[in-house]
């Protein structure tokens, strides 16, 4: 059975048991499928880890413009007539090498991790608040809509310069940009609405970068608002639209990974007593927790030479689609990958990608998730399950929309 056309089916990706169903099914019988459907430019979709990570490390056979997230063809026609790329807008994961590889340059330094442990007192300062919310709201919650979503936005806008007044606009932004399919998050699916969500990130940090230009500080939106490339400013266009990536990018990801650690320590009771009785593991149960919940489900490819993989040739300019959830639950080279293992020797996962692209805020995002449930763990007497979980439904990024939980505190 042809099961190709369920890759764009937010129904069946939004959900982690059907989505890994379909993945085990294509590793197993299509791991080079092609995928043919009206609405969409054709392109072939990869499952198995070992194809993927010989995708992601070779950027100039596999080159990210000009196509690097699946979209309808309608709206990528729409996005060339007005920026002139299928993509929209030019960030990071947009560039190819020369200019990819200098503003990759620009922040390298600043997310090293010596100077990403520097932020821990800031982080577990917002995590204790977080868990002192859960706490307050006295045994109940629903863990994605009052801790996950915002713990990690607080931490991202804090670097970025965005005060805390104008987070929830900036939680709507990138919801809208990431779940437009979804009817809960998207603000429509007409082009209007996608591109007045790319105008209204644009016009928030601009005037960013015109404060941290007067007024600079240690954090992010200063190194972006002052940044050179080969000794010039940086363009205007390519400032914004990195403020656009790292703010996207770096809180939707944390909190898909938040609240599906949280769940999968619900499924797996022994690994949560592990955790409680040991917080030193947080950092590698952080680690397992982004594994499991691989939130960016793909990134896509386009073939600059003719290249075979299982005996099936994918021709120069066709592009291809790797699945991460995928590879990082392929048994050929994932131990028991559908055991959730707190003190798994992780540095096989593909969460973040691979290669020159591979996730600049990985170690952020690993501090941030152990952080948290460092704090939660050593605070938290019993946790359960207080009604169905509830997915977002998406092809790009994608995670839980709702756990409703129940607790008591120590
Ligand atoms: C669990 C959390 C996260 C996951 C799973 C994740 C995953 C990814 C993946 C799969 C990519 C594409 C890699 C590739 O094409 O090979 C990526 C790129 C990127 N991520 Fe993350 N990410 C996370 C958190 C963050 C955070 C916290 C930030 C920023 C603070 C961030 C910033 C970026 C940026 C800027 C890129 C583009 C890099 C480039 O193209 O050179 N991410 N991430």
């Amino acid at each position: 059975m042809n099961r190709t056309l369920d890759i764009i089916d937010p129904a069946i990706m939004g959900d982690e048991t059907t989505m890994h169903a379909l993945f085990d099914h294509l590793r197993d019988n299509d791991p080079v499928a092609y995928f043919d459907h009206p609405d969409y430019e054709p392109f072939w979709v990869l499952t198995r880890h070992e194809d993927i990570k010989y995708i992601s490390q070779n950027n100039e056979l596999f080159i990210n413009n000009p196509r690097t997230v699946i979209m309808p063809q309608a709206f990528e026609q729409m996005l060339l007539a007005q920026f002139g790329t299928k993509n929209g807008l030019e960030t990071l994961i947009h560039m190819d090498n020369p200019k990819h590889r200098k503003l990759r340059g620009v922040t390298r330094d600043w997310f090293k991790p010596g100077p990403i442990a520097k932020l821990t007192p800031m982080v577990e300062e917002i995590a204790r608040e977080y868990v002192d919310k859960m706490e307050a709201m006295g045994g109940e919650c629903d863990f994605v809509k009052d801790v996950a979503l915002y713990y990690p936005l607080r931490v991202i806008m804090k670097i970025l310069g965005v005060v805390p007044e104008e987070e929830g606009m900036m939680l709507k932004l990138t919801q809208e940009l990431f779940g437009s399919q979804d009817p809960d998050q998207g603000r429509g699916d007409d082009m209007g609405a996608g591109m007045g969500v790319l105008l209204d990130f644009f016009a928030y940090f601009k005037q960013v970068v015109e404060d941290r230009k007067k007024n600079p500080t240690d954090d992010l939106a200063t190194v972006l608002a002052n940044a050179l490339v080969d000794g010039e400013p940086m363009e205007e266009l390519d400032q914004i639209s990195y403020f656009i990536i790292t703010a996207t990018a770096g809180h939707d990801t944390t909190s898909h990974t938040t609240s599906g650690g949280l769940k999968a320590l619900l499924q797996f009771p022994e690994q949560f007593r592990k955790l409680q009785d040991n917080p030193n593991l947080a950092e590698s149960a952080a680690r397992e927790m982004i594994r499991w919940a691989s939130p960016v489900r793909h990134m896509m490819r386009t073939c600059t030479e003719d290249v075979e993989f299982h005996g099936q040739t994918i021709k120069k300019g066709e592009s291809l689609a790797v699945w991460y959830p995928s590879a990082n639950r392929d048994e050929r080279v994932i131990e028991n990958p559908n055991v959730f293992d707190i003190e798994r020797d992780n540095r096989n996962q593909l969460a973040f990608g691979f290669g020159g692209h591979m996730c600049l805020g990985q170690h952020l995002a690993v501090l941030e998730v152990a952080i948290f449930f460092r704090e939660l763990m050593s605070r938290l007497d019993w946790i359960e399950l207080a009604g169905d979980p509830e997915w977002v439904q998406a092809v790009f990024v994608g995670g839980l929309k709702s756990l409703p939980v129940r607790y008591r505190f120590k």
